[in-house]
C-alpha cells in the first residue's frame, strides 16, 4: 500500500545501519517487525505525540514516520494500529499503535489503571497485525511501562492451535531498546502464566483429564524442584482423608480423581505460615444426573478454571522467585452421569463430618471444594483464597467485567482489590450475608443442602454461603470466576476463547502478600 514511498529512506540512521535502503518485496524477508506507540494529541496540540522510543525511531529516519503517519489517514484511535513498510532496513514492517491520552492513570470508576490497560491493548493489536504478516521476530516499544507492554504482547499473541495442522506463525516478542528489562521479563512471566491457564482451560476434556492436568503442572514446576514439592494424591488417599463430598462427585466418572497438592517454599523461613490457594478442578462438568442442556456444554471443559488459574499462579510465583510459602490444592475430577453417580436427594459426608443433601448434582463444585477447604485448614494458613467457576448466576450478576469476591476479611479484600487494579483483571466484592446462609442450612435430610432454598435467586451468594460452612479461618476469600471464564471480545488483548482470568491478579496478590511482615 505504501510502497510508493520506498525510496524515501536515503538518509543516515542514528544507531542503525547507514546503507541506502531501497525496498523491493523480496528484501522484506528476514527483517524484524517493530511496534511503536503514539498518544492521542492534546486539545489544540500540534504535531504527533510519540512515545520516547517512537520519537527516537522517527528522528533516526529524519521524521519519515511522522510524515507517513500524517498522510496515511486520521490520527490513530486508541487500540488501533497501522502498518508502514520499508522505512527501515532492520525493521521492514513497523506497526504504529494508538495509546489513547497521555498521562492517564488509575481510574476510580473503572477500578483499573487506564495507562496500563491502554498499553496492553495497543501492543497486543500491533503484535497481531505483524503476526498476520507472518513476521516471526517483533520488537516492542515499552511505551513507558515495560511490564504492561510485555503482557500485551504475550497475551495478545496467544492462540490455542495445538490440535490444528495449520498453525499461525510463532512470534517472539522482544523489548525494543534497553529500558527496564527486569520489568519486561516480569511481564513476560505474568503473561505466560495466564497463557498456561488458558491452554489448560481451552484444551478438550479428553486431552486434559485429572491425571493429565496434574502431570502438566508437575512438568511446569520441574525447573523449580529445589523449592517445590508436588503430591498427586490418588483415590485411596482421598478415601483415607474421608473426603466424601469430593468422592461422591468423582465416582460418577470412569476417569480416576486426583487431589493435587503443591508446596512452593519461596520464603527462606520455612516456618512462615503459608498462603493456601484452592481451585475447583472439574475437568468436565456434564451436570451429572441433573444433566446440563447439550448446547454449549462443551464450554464445561473449562470448569477446571479455578485449578488452572491457581496452579498457573503458583508456577508463575515460582518463576518470579516470590519470597513466600504457598500451598496449592486442586481437587480434580469429572462430573458425569452414570450408574454410580450422585442422585438428587443423596446425602454425603464431608471431611469435617457435616452432611450434605445433594439436591442438584450440577452444583458439584461446592461439594469438591467443601473437602478441599476443610483440608486447607490443616496447614495453619495465614489466609485461604479459592477460585472456582462456581455458578452461572455469577455471570448473570457481573458478566465478564470482574470476578466476584466473597470474603470474611476486609484485609484480604483490600489486597485482592489493590492487585486487580494493577493487573486490570478486576475483582468486585459480593455479600456473605446470613440471609444466604439460612437458605443452604435448612435441609430436609442433612446439615446442608447443595442448592439454595429459592433455587435461582442469588445463586452466586448461596453457593458462597455454602462454602463458608467449611471455613473457620479469619482470612478467607472465594473468587467466583464463572463470569470471566471466557472472552468474546470484551478484553481487547485476549483473543476469543478461554480467558485464564484472573491468573495475573492471583500472582500480583501473592506478590503484594509476600511483602507483608
Ligand atoms: N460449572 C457450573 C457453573 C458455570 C456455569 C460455570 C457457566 C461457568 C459458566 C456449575 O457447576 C453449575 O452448574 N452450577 C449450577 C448451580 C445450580 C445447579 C445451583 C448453575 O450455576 O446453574
Ligand atoms: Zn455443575
Ligand atoms: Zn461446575
Amino acid at each position: 500500500m505504501l510502497l510508493r514511498f520506498r525510496n524515501l529512506f536515503t538518509s543516515g540512521v542514528r544507531g542503525h545501519s547507514c546503507r541506502l535502503f531501497s525496498v523491493s518485496r523480496s528484501s522484506f524477508s528476514g527483517g524484524k517487525g517493530l511496534v511503536l506507540g503514539v498518544y492521542e494529541k492534546e486539545k489544540n496540540g500540534t504535531g504527533i505525540l510519540f512515545t520516547e522510543a517512537a520519537a527516537s525511531f522517527d528522528r533516526s529516519i529524519s521524521g519519515k514516520l511522522s510524515e507517513m503517519l500524517s498522510i496515511s489517514g486520521p490520527p490513530l484511535k486508541q487500540g488501533k494500529s497501522r502498518i508502514f513498510y520499508g522505512l527501515h532496513q532492520e525493521f521492514p514492517s513497523v506497526a504504529v499503535v494508538g495509546l489513547g491520552k497521555k498521562g492517564v492513570g488509575v481510574c476510580g470508576k473503572e477500578n483499573w489503571d487506564n495507562c496500563k490497560e491502554n498499553i496492553r491493548a495497543a501492543v497486543s493489536a500491533g503484535c497481531r497485525q505483524l503476526q498476520d504478516l507472518e513476521i516471526p521476530q517483533v520488537e516492542i516499544d515499552p511505551c513507558g511501562d515495560d511490564q504492561a507492554a510485555a503482557e500485551g504482547a504475550v497475551l495478545g499473541l496467544f492462540e490455542y492451535n495445538e490440535l490444528k495442522s495449520k498453525k499461525k506463525v510463532q512470534v517472539t516478542p522482544q523489548l525494543h531498546g534497553s529500558a527496564d528489562t527486569a520489568a519486561w521479563e516480569k511481564g513476560v512471566l505474568y503473561g505466560e502464566g495466564q497463557n498456561l491457564a488458558r491452554r489448560l482451560m481451552e484444551a478438550p476434556a479428553n486431552h486434559v483429564t485429572p491425571t493429565i492436568f496434574a502431570e502438566t503442572i508437575e512438568k511446569k514446576l520441574s525447573p523449580f524442584a529445589d523449592r517445590v514439592i508436588i503430591h498427586k494424591r490418588p483415590q485411596s488417599w482421598i478415601e483415607s482423608e474421608q473426603m466424601g463430598a469430593f468422592l461422591s462427585v468423582s465416582k460418577g466418572s470412569e476417569e480416576p480423581p486426583i487431589f493435587l497438592e503443591l508446596h512452593y517454599n519461596g520464603n527462606p523461613d520455612s516456618r512462615q505460615a503459608p498462603l493456601v490457594l484452592v481451585g475447583k478442578g472439574i475437568t468436565f462438568d456434564s451436570g451429572g444426573i441433573s444433566l446440563k442442556p447439550s448446547s454449549g456444554m462443551d464450554a464445561m471443559r473449562a470448569d477446571m478454571g479455578g485449578a488452572a488459574t491457581v496452579c498457573s499462579a503458583i508456577v508463575t510465583a515460582a518463576a518470579l522467585k516470590l519470597p513466600i510459602n504457598i500451598i496449592g490444592l486442586a481437587p480434580l475430577c469429572e462430573n458425569m452421569p452414570s450408574g454410580k453417580a450422585n442422585k438428587p436427594g443423596d446425602v454425603v459426608h464431608a471431611r469435617n463430618g457435616k452432611t450434605i443433601q445433594v439436591d442438584n448434582t450440577d452444583a458439584e463444585g461446592r461439594l469438591i471444594l467443601a473437602d478441599a477447604l476443610c483440608y486447607a485448614h490443616s496447614f495453619n494458613p495465614r489466609a485461604i483464597v479459592n477460585a472456582a467457576t462456581l455458578t452461572g448466576a455469577m455471570d448473570v450478576a457481573l458478566g465478564s467485567a470482574a470476578a466476584g469476591v466473597f470474603t470474611n476479611s476486609d484485609w484480604l479484600w483490600e489486597r485482592l482489590h489493590k492487585a486487580s487494579v494493577i493487573t486490570g483483571d478486576r475483582v468486585w466484592r459480593m455479600p456473605l450475608f446470613q440471609h444466604y446462609t439460612k437458605q443452604v442450612t435448612e435441609s430436609a435430610l442433612a446439615d446442608l443442602n447443595n442448592i439454595g432454598k429459592y433455587s435461582r435467586s442469588g445463586g452466586a451468594c448461596t453457593a458462597a454461603a455454602f462454602l463458608q460452612e467449611f471455613v473457620t479461618v479469619d482470612h478467607w476469600a472465594h473468587l467466583d470466576i464463572a463470569g470471566v471464564m471466557t472472552n468474546k471480545d470484551e478484553v481487547p488483548y485476549l483473543r476469543k476463547g478461554m480467558s485464564g482470568r484472573p491468573t495475573r491478579t492471583l500472582v500480583e496478590f501473592a506478590a503484594v502478600f509476600s511483602t507483608e511482615p
